[in-house]
């Protein structure tokens, strides 16, 4: 596959999605997109990325296709369609990646049904949100083969400079629900621990100033602290999708035998938070809970 050539196929243009195709667009890759909602590939159009009606028309012109969509149902529908679906054209040798943050169980399957339709597969979540995808500055935890991903390599780093090989494809997305129960925990922990403390009369700026001094404050627990002391919610990585991914880390132990229990317990945490209508807000206004 040379480089200059790769062409590639962004499905699934949500707010990470769109900011991922655009830095592909910007460093020269030739870029067909599809989204379930087309005119939020307007602006990538404008810039010369190429407009397909479907997952399956935008695969069929493409060397590289990623998705980055909302959960397992939207996986399930822009790759197994069998009309609109990816892997209903994909060329034989393509490689497709799925970049959202799915079950390992879901990322088996997928990659057995890219098997079977003659593409090789990465399974590529990424850490990092809004900003990160902007700017190129994701990382990449991807589980599949070693010469699969040194392909797609070029294309990746576009995206985000630090790419681990985590393992099989499945170890991929066990990877980055770990990373993402770790951060769901501290932040929900630290949400309902400055309710305490608001209550026992420490003002909450005042608690954040104090605790981030301190070792127990992991770098994000600081920039949540801020965020929470700011009371600024403005979604980067909104709860509903916090919520969803604690889901897929409780049925992802439960598939392993592993117990869980604080990851089950900041899950109910952040189910709260959507039933009181702060879905859309980011993770830290889980803390509009315990105020
Ligand atoms: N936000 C973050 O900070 C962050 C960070 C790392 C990873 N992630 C993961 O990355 C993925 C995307 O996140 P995001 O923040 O970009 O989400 P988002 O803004 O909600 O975008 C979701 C995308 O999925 C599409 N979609 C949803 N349901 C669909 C369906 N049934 N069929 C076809 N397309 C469907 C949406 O299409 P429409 O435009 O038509 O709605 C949209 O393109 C998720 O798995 C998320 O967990 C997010």
């Amino acid at each position: 596959m040379s480089e200059q050539m790769t062409q590639v196929a962004f499905i699934g243009l949500g707010a990470m999605g769109v900011r991922m195709a655009a830095r592909l667009v910007e460093a020269g890759y030739p870029v067909t997109v599809t989204n379930r909602t087309a005119a939020r590939a307007e602006p990538l159009v404008a810039n010369g990325a190429r407009w397909a009606e479907s997952p399956a028309a935008a695969a069929a012109e493409a060397e590289l296709v990623i998705s980055m969509v909302t959960d397992v149902a939207a996986s399930r529908a822009v790759w197994c369609d069998p009309e609109r679906g990816a892997l209903a054209r994909l060329r034989e040798g393509a490689i497709a990646i799925e970049a959202s943050t799915l079950t390992p169980g879901w990322i088996d399957e997928l990659a057995a049904a890219a098997g079977d339709a003659g593409a090789r597969f990465l399974a590529a979540p990424v850490v990092g949100t809004r900003p990160h995808a902007e700017s190129g500055r994701l990382t990449w935890l991807v589980g599949g083969d070693v010469a699969t991903l040194a392909e797609a390599h070029p294309a990746l780093q576009v995206m985000g400079g630090s790419i681990h090989h985590v393992g099989e494809v499945t170890q991929g997305a066990v990877m980055k629900l770990a990373v993402n129960a770790l951060f769901g925990v501290q932040v929900a922990a630290l949400a309902e621990i400055l309710g305490v403390l608001s209550r026992a009369g420490v003002a909450v700026e005042d608690a954040v100033a104090v605790l981030e001094q301190m070792a127990i404050s992991s770098p994000a627990a600081k920039v949540v602290g801020a965020a929470i002391a700011a009371r600024q919610y403005a979604p980067m990585f909104p709860i509903e999708l916090v919520e969803k991914d604690f889901g897929y880390v409780v049925a992802a132990a439960e598939a392993l035998g592993a117990e869980v229990p604080a990851a089950a317990a900041a899950r109910a945490v952040y189910r709260r938070a959507c039933e009181a209508g702060y879905g859309e807000h980011n993770i830290n206004g889980v803390a509009q809970l315990f105020e």
